[in-house]
């Protein structure tokens, strides 16, 4: 079992952990059933994943060697906050397009978190338009209660509280997307934070 002294150290985020939310052991375990599952849900069809950076990196990575399905992948930047915004704007950027035609295609979305779903939400719709034959939605954690935007999540890794959570690919102002668990930020360490209001 991990525990915070034995992990954050390593890390030098200690000061910054209120708890650990989700431990490496349970991520990991999570993460191979739903490799396994996405393997026989889509075996034989011809498989994009389209991983929506930076957050869903890591769990695109551990996820993939799960898969035994043969498959691409492709990456998408999408950014809901403007450089240095300290709330949300709901104003959904693309940063960076995929390479990939997915016309016809079985295209599968893995994402680390789904907050408000408005990230999710402008995905899928650009998405469709380009025809892929399916398009579904792999998220790893969900943060139900703060819905804006109804999505339809397809595989869920966890269902999670609104708390700020970070680590496992989500950051802190950009560092320690690094962490290999899911842990919740201190309170007294929201003040000073970049965007209060965001993720993860
Ligand atoms: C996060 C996360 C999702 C999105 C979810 O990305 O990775 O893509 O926000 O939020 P929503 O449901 O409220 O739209 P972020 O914009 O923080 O970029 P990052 O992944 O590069 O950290």
């Amino acid at each position: 079992m991990e525990t915070l002294v034995g992990t954050s150290t390593r890390w030098g985020c200690e000061h910054l952990i209120d708890r650990i939310l989700i431990p490496t052991e349970a991520l990991q375990r999570r993460i191979a059933e739903l490799g396994r599952q996405i393997s026989q849900d889509y075996a034989g069809k011809d498989l994009v994943l389209v991983c929506v950076l930076k957050g869903g990196v890591m769990f695109l990575t551990d996820l993939m060697r799960h898969i035994t399905v043969p498959h691409e992948v492709d990456f998408m930047a999408i950014s809901s906050y403007g450089a240095g915004a300290r709330y949300s704007t709901g104003v959904v950027r693309i940063l960076m397009d995929l390479q990939t035609n997915i016309e016809g295609r079985h295209v599968l979305i893995v994402e680390d978190i789904v907050d408000s779903g408005r990230t999710l939400d402008h995905i899928l719709r650009l998405l469709w338009t380009r025809n892929p034959a399916t398009l579904r939605v792999c998220a790893l954690l969900d943060k139900k209660a703060r819905r804006e935007i109804a999505v339809p999540l397809d595989y869920v890794g966890f269902e999670i509280p609104n708390v700020f959570v970070f680590g496992y690919g989500l950051d802190l102002d950009e560092k320690f997307r690094n962490i290999p668990f899911v842990a919740v930020l201190r309170a007294e360490a929201m003040e000073g934070l970049e965007r209060p209001e965001g993720l993860g």
